[in-house]
């Protein structure tokens, strides 16, 4: 499972704010929201998965250009257009994608979590 101890650093390093208030499912445990933040180049589904623990993996399947769901029952993010499963990890479970997500690491400080986005 995902590493949960994140030491959230400076914006000047790549860490893009989420204001817990903006995104309240992501308070709660199996809570998930997708995350656009153009000017970070960031495009993620953000995942809560366990208290205090999160998940931020690339939204677009590797296989197309299909936006990924997130399965909380399962904890697994699935590609509607293939049936393609990725793991929180960003490992592909189930193919035709042959290409892992990308991941990015998530903490909280404050009110807010923190997305890593260095560019
Ligand atoms: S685009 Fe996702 S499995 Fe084909």
């Amino acid at each position: 499972m995902s590493d949960c101890t994140v030491e959230v650093g400076t914006a000047a390093e790549g860490w893009v704010e989420l204001p817990l208030a903006e995104y309240p499912e992501l308070r709660e445990p199996g809570g998930s929201a997708n995350v656009t933040v153009p000017s970070a180049l960031l495009y993620v589904i953000v995942a809560c998965v366990s208290p205090e623990c999160w998940v931020a993996l690339w939204s677009t399947c590797t296989h197309g250009a299909c936006g990924l769901e997130w399965r909380p029952d399962l904890q697994l993010a699935e590609c509607p257009c293939h049936g393609s499963v990725f793991e929180p990890d960003g490992t592909v479970l189930l193919g035709p994608a042959d290409r892992d997500l990308a991941v990015f690491a998530v903490g909280r400080r404050g009110d807010s979590l923190w997305v890593h986005r260095p560019l």
